[in-house]
């Protein structure tokens, strides 16, 4: 069974983003799939994303050394098969608190410059990304560079772009997208 953990970038509680998981979620779980959301924006303990401060190279555990909440999804993305980013695009971007929660990422990856090399519980993982906005330029851009952490991660990648998403809600107006979320929900479920 795949455990599929999606991460809610979204601040508005039923938005776009919301709905849009919610109809992934249930064709997922029909699917098969153990499926678990976290709400990015209702973590009651964050620090301001990545210090840099690289104490998790010096360790064995992929772990940050922060700890927060952050510190307990990141945990959360070693246990899945499938993780999920899922956002509006916010100045043709993720959202910030999406991305605090990528940059934390940084931890899950241990380098070595000597050979250029590096090891991951990342890899072999698969990605998914459902990203939505009021048009669709920049759609394309924010995909490609959630492409590049999948391909340089050696994981799966797939996508569910949706433009004229609008307000937040507005998401059901658009013709046919339930079943466009539900084929990528089956997708996904059997991609990992
Ligand atoms: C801060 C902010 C920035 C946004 N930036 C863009 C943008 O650059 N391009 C765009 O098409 N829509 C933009 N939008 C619209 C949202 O991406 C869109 O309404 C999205 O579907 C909202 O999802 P939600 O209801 O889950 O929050 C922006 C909205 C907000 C609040």
């Amino acid at each position: 069974m795949n455990k599929i953990l999606i991460l809610n970038g979204s601040p508005v509680k039923n938005g776009n983003t919301a709905k849009l998981i919610s109809w992934f979620a249930q064709e997922a779980r029909v699917k098969g799939a153990r499926v678990k959301i976290v709400r990015a924006a209702s973590l009651a303990s964050k620090v301001n994303g990545c210090m840099s401060c690289r104490a998790c190279q010096k360790m064995p555990k992929y772990e940050c050394v922060v700890k927060d909440d952050v510190n307990d999804v990141l945990k959360e993305m070693q246990k899945a098969d499938v993780i999920v980013f899922a956002t509006p695009l916010y100045f043709y971007g993720p959202s910030a608190q999406l991305k605090l929660i990528i940059d934390r990422m940084f931890s899950l990856y241990k380098w070595d410059n000597k050979t250029d090399t590096f090891t991951s519980p990342m890899r072999g993982k698969a990605m998914g990304l459902i990203l939505s906005a009021y048009e669709d330029i920049g759609l394309k851009a924010v995909e490609e560079s959630f492409k590049l952490i999948a391909d340089y991660s050696q994981m799966s990648f797939s996508s569910l772009l949706v433009p004229d998403a609008r307000e937040s809600g507005e998401v059901e107006k658009i013709k046919g997208i339930r079943g466009r979320a539900r084929d990528f929900a089956q997708k996904i479920a059997a991609a990992a």
